[in-house]
């Protein structure tokens, strides 16, 4: 039987101390400002803009939320942007993907002044923590919460331990193996090409499934011991709850590899509330660094 490693108490314990810092930096006249973008109608994203908002509130932030219609120009997008990186309440940018097709999405996110791009997207943050200098990045909120979980159970330095980033997207895959690395393990990011996947987890002290593809994962991949986390959200058909239910289910196959792992991610309660709690982070260490403090450990 693993350890089953809560990430809503883990993003609880952080978002505590982000309101702690925010009332802090308040005293000395700054209130973190976070500016949520969304262009479009798409229900999944408005209901994800409308939680990053709310918790934002919620951690005493000045909380902003623009909604533009789904015809918004691409000029029109970066003329707002530049708006935001000129305002100087506004300490954190985030701009939901994906955009509408005729955006061109890295023109935007490389418009965001990378100070205040709390989603670790821009090409500098991306920079920093492929080189090293994590302390001066901001860095992808999933990536930078599921390295969290890792170090609450296998500590901050993972020498000697072997890795498995199983996707290589820019969002989660490669800053995962990023920070990995920076945290000394050996790493192998592992995508829809490799060759023997299942032989390939098997000697992993450490995997990081973020496929997206429900349960894919099997528990006889998994070597006995291994820290899981599972950074998948898939909704698939739950007849057994009654016809047309669904649930939702990781990247892992839980009960087989429950029983296997040292340490397993819930989904969902693992890596989910994580993300939104780190940008509430990145927002908190962006307004610190803008009134010149150093961040302070979550
Ligand atoms: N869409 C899905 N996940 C994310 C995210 O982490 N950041 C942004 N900006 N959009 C997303």
């Amino acid at each position: 039987m693993a350890q089953i490693i809560d990430g809503k108490a883990a993003a609880a314990k952080i978002l505590e101390n982000v309101t702690k810092g925010a009332e802090e930096l308040k005293t000395r006249g700054v209130t973190p400002g976070l500016a949520v973008v969304i262009v479009g109608e798409d229900p999944a994203s408005q209901v994800y803009v409308a939680s990053k908002s709310k918790k934002a509130t919620e951690c005493g932030f000045h909380s902003v939320q623009h909604s533009l219609p789904e015809n918004t120009s691409e000029d029109e997008l970066v003329s707002l942007v530049e708006d935001l990186n000129r305002d100087p309440a506004i300490h954190g940018i985030l701009v939901q993907l994906p955009l509408p097709k005729h955006i061109n999405s890295d023109r935007i996110i490389y418009t965001i002044a990378p100070e205040k791009d709390v989603d670790g997207f821009h090409i500098l943050n991306v920079g920093m923590l492929g080189t090293g200098a994590i302390a001066k990045a901001l860095v992808p909120c999933t990536p930078a919460g599921a390295m969290l979980l890792i170090e609450g159970v296998r500590g901050k330095d993972l020498s000697g331990l072997s890795a498995v980033v199983i996707g290589r997207s820019n969002i989660v895959g490669k800053p995962m193996a990023n920070l990995l690395l920076a945290a000394n393990a050996t790493v192998t990011i592992a995508h829809s090409r490799t060759a023997d996947l299942a032989a390939v987890c098997r000697n992993a002290d450490i995997v990081v499934a973020a496929v997206g593809r429900p349960q894919m994962v099997k528990g006889e991949w998994i070597k006995p011991g291994a820290t899981v986390i599972d950074v998948g959200i898939n909704r698939i058909p739950a007849p057994e709850k009654g016809e047309g239910k669904t649930r939702l289910v990781g990247d892992v196959d839980y009960a087989e590899a429950e029983k296997v792992a040292g340490s397993i991610t819930p989904v969902p309660g693992g890596v989910g509330p994580m993300t939104i709690a780190m940008l509430m982070a990145n927002t908190l260490a962006a307004a610190n660094r803008a009134s010149g403090r150093d961040t302070p450990d979550l």
